[in-house]
């Protein structure tokens, strides 16, 4: 297995199922026993760009970084960047990599985080880029999974929602894939997954069925994932209020699902999701942002080379 020390994280393409569980199992130990490895990044500065909104994966990377005793600096809003002057993200990155030794980055265009990975001589690590991926928020999804359910091999788990725009989803189901889960897709129409993602699925030999009928598959499912309309990526207000009727997950939504069924959330949710689930023994949601904290110490203990 490739080392990590000195490696970007920008696509969930780039790991092995071996490296994946690599990075589970730090994960692990990170959770088990925090106070460990307070101090491993004493004079270590990570930079958080956020050219778009985020409080989860900022702030936990933040919060990781602090708990791993190193410091940070950074940006939450591109308006207050050098960016509103019509900085170039190239300079920005040559000039960030000179200030820090690692940089987190969230951008909304798809390919960035990449192009980014390939200007700086520090490790990127991808919060989101665009539509396309969000491989942190797959890791801490794994970690949730693989902890309530003891195992990530052929488990079937639902996604619903946003399919098209949702980067999260794209993460996530070409890891699942790598572990042999069954898949099933459930949107509003216009909001299917990707073709082209659905091709590299069923090359990779995936077993998938899109347009499922959540009523037909739920006794079935060990997972549902559930995400919001990404409202920010659509055309016009019409089209978004169009979409958005009819689709919510409720108690009455939930009966006679899998008595073990868990619900995943990578938040913010916004009408998909009613409150009174979160009292059910199906959320799982609120864990699962947590563990956005062990997962994101892993990733930045693991690129900055001081654990193995
Ligand atoms: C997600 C994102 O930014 O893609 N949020 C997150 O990081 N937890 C999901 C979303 O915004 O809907």
């Amino acid at each position: 297995m490739a080392t990590f020390a000195g490696r970007s994280i920008i696509s969930m393409r780039d790991f092995t199922r071996e490296e994946m569980l690599y990075v589970l199992e730090m994960t692990r130990m990170m959770d088990e026993e925090p106070g460990k490895y307070s101090n491993l990044l004493g004079s270590k500065i990570m930079a958080t760009l956020f050219f778009e909104p985020s409080t989860r994966t900022r702030l936990s990377f933040e919060s990781a970084m602090t708990r791993l005793g190193g410091r940070v600096i950074g940006f939450a809003d591109p308006s207050a960047s050098s960016t509103k002057k019509g900085e170039s993200l190239a300079d920005s990155i040559k000039i960030v990599e000179s200030y820090a030794d690692l940089i987190v980055m969230r951008h909304p265009v798809g390919g960035s985080a990449r192009l980014a990975s390939e200007i700086a001589h520090i490790p990127v690590l991808n919060g989101g880029d665009g539509a396309n991926q969000h491989p942190s928020q797959t890791f801490l999804d794994l970690y949730t999974i693989l902890k309530d359910k003891g195992r990530l091999e052929g488990l079937t788990v639902g996604f619903m929602g946003d399919l098209r725009y949702g980067r999260t989803v794209h993460s996530l189901a070409h890891a699942l894939t790598q572990f042999g889960c069954k898949l099933y897709f459930v949107s509003p129409k216009g909001l299917e997954m990707p073709s082209d993602l659905l091709e590299e699925l069923t090359d990779m030999g995936a077993a998938y069925q899109e347009h499922a009928d959540y009523e037909e598959v739920k006794g079935n499912l060990d997972i549902l994932y559930v995400t919001r309309i990404q409202r920010e990526r659509f055309g016009t207000e019409l089209d978004y209020d169009k979409i958005r009727e009819g689709y919510n997950i409720s108690k009455q939504f939930l009966e006679g699902c899998n008595p073990d069924l868990k619900i995943l959330h990578p938040l913010p949710r916004v009408d998909e999701l009613s409150e009174e689930v979160d009292e059910t023994s199906h959320a799982l949601y609120f864990t699962q942002a947590a563990n956005g904290i062990p997962t994101r110490m892993a990733l930045i203990g693991l690129v900055m080379g001081v654990v193995s």
